[in-house]
């Protein structure tokens, strides 16, 4: 039996904790966070973040092996494994601003893991890190004066959220990175005993430390590069009458391509994908790796161009004007089955019919709160509205900003006859029947394929 501790009860710490504590009753799991309400919703039924199957998995370990606690010193000296999972973004402030990571948070975790244990742990960075980062790590908790000795690990986390209960069951990998040295080797062999209770040994993977850590970044990369790559492509395909989607579908069929994260659409969001290339596009530039910065830099680039040029379509179709619009914005999430709205594309473009003076009605089935925090001041000019229905009454024109399945089976004939004419619908996310949409008497545009239009020269 081992006392696991995670410090961060967010995104990440929350599910990744329940999945391990459902899975392995013999050990002992708690976790802790410096938010009294988080850690307060993690106890009731009423969890501080919307994951589908979560709610399940958690009322399945906890008061059992799983336990939810402010008290951080305490368990701390209790621990024998310490993830830490609190929140890495990028710095805003003083050298490498904009794109670095900050690491205050990091660090403190460190000082407080060192200055409260009575043993010697492993401590496992969950967070997403720069590469090096546990060099530092082990520097601050092996500089202590008692004897004590702290093996660090690198143990990336992959989950999406929407689907983290599912990528936690059956992860693609797991990643642990460590030391060669004998007490290196057996902490790693420590980690993945924990792990290997409900994933098979081969998708158990250890590196070194600093393939680990650097992997992460790099998946990532990877990741939204395939999503601003098919999104450049979709421009192109506005301007010849090819179909994004078609052409998803031809080379994605070719299996050294792959047709997974081949979705045009409005642009990827989340708290990671900018972040983690932003935090790559640094680490190159402080290694004089000029060429390879500007290289991934391009890939937030041209996410950014594609938001705007979201907005700037819609604009263009609408005589050049949105002021005084009413404007629905279906989806407030960054992405379908989640209420995270942390650099969603759906804020960007809310933001920008702003100020451009449209009336933006805003609805989400679980996005709503976080959407009205994210948006701080501005949230005062919009209207929130969880119904569909409302939201579009009157309106302009409709945005799908995110993919919730719920949006391509609205009443869009109900819709239509409620809207002021000639009435627009902008697919942000591929997911309407055009032609459909088109009959009932709307003007469709959607990423990457030609506009269909009730105006006679088309435009
Ligand atoms: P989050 O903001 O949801 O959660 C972080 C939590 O840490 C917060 O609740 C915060 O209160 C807490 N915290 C901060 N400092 C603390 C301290 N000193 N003591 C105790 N608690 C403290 O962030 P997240 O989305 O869970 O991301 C955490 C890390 O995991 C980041 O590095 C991120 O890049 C990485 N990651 C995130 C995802 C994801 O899907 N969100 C996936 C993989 C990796
Ligand atoms: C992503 C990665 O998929 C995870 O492996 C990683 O652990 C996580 O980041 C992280 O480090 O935080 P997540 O951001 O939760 O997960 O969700 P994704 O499914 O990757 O979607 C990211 C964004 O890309 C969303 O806005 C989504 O709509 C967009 N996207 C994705 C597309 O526009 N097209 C696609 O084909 C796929």
């Amino acid at each position: 039996m081992a006392n696991i501790l995670c410090i961060g009860a967010g995104y990440v710490g929350g599910p990744t904790m329940a999945v391990i504590a459902k899975n392995c009753p013999q050990h002992r799991v708690v976790v802790v966070d410096i938010n009294e309400a988080k850690i307060a919703a993690w106890m009731s039924d009423d969890l501080p973040i919307y994951e589908p199957g979560l709610l399940e998995v958690v009322k399945a370990a906890r008061g059992r092996n799983l336990f939810f606690s402010t008290e951080i010193n305490k368990n701390i000296d209790e621990a024998d494994i310490i993830f830490v999972s609190v929140n890495t973004p990028t710095k805003t402030f003083g050298r490498g601003a904009g794109k670095a990571a900050d690491l205050q948070w990091w660090e403190k975790t460190a000082r407080q893991i060192v200055d409260n244990s009575s043993h010697s742990k492993i401590v496992v960075e969950k967070s997403t890190l720069p590469v090096r980062t546990a060099e530092a790590m082990e520097r601050i908790l092996n500089s202590n004066d008692r004897g004590l000795h702290f093996d660090v690990l690198s143990n990336p986390e992959f989950l999406a959220e929407g689907t983290a209960v599912d990528d936690m069951e059956a992860p693609d990998r797991v990643l642990i990175g460590g030391r060669d040295t004998e007490s290196g080797r057996k902490a790693v062999q420590a980690l993945a005993d924990v792990y290997a209770t409900w994933i098979p040994r081969e998708r158990i993977l250890t590196t070194g430390l600093w393939s680990s850590e650097l992997s992460k970044l790099v998946a990532n990369a990877f990741l939204a590069q395939r999503v601003s790559s098919i999104n450049a492509v979709s421009a192109l395909c506005e301007k010849t009458e090819a179909d994004v989607t078609e052409i998803a579908k031809a080379i994605g069929m070719d299996r050294r391509i792959g047709s997974n994260f081949l979705k045009a659409g409005v642009g990827f969001g989340g708290s990671c994908f900018q972040k983690d290339i932003l935090n790559l596009v640094y680490l190159c530039q402080h290694y004089g790796l000029n060429e390879a910065a500007e290289y991934w830099e391009q890939v937030v680039k041209m996410n950014n161009w594609q938001q705007q040029r979201f907005v700037s379509e819609m604009i263009t179709a609408m005589f050049n004007t949105v002021a005084g619009k009413r404007i629905a914005l279906l989806g407030a999430a960054f992405k379908a089955d989640t209420g995270d709205t942390r650099e969603s594309p759906a804020l960007a473009v809310c933001r920008s019919l702003l100020e451009e003076r449209a009336h933006v009605v805003l609805s989400d089935p679980y996005a709503l709160e976080n959407a009205r925090a994210d948006l701080g001041k501005l949230a005062d000019k919009v209207i929130f509205e969880p119904d569909p229905y409302k939201a579009t009454e009157g309106a302009h024109a409709i945005a799908v900003l995110t993919d919730w399945k719920a949006y391509a089976k609205l009443d869009f004939a109900r819709m239509f006859k409620s809207m002021t004419h000639p009435a627009f619908v902008f697919d942000g996310r591929n997911i309407l029947d055009r032609k459909a949409l088109f009959d009932l008497g709307f003007n469709v545009y959607a990423i990457g394929k030609p506009a269909m239009t009730h105006f006679e020269n088309g435009k």
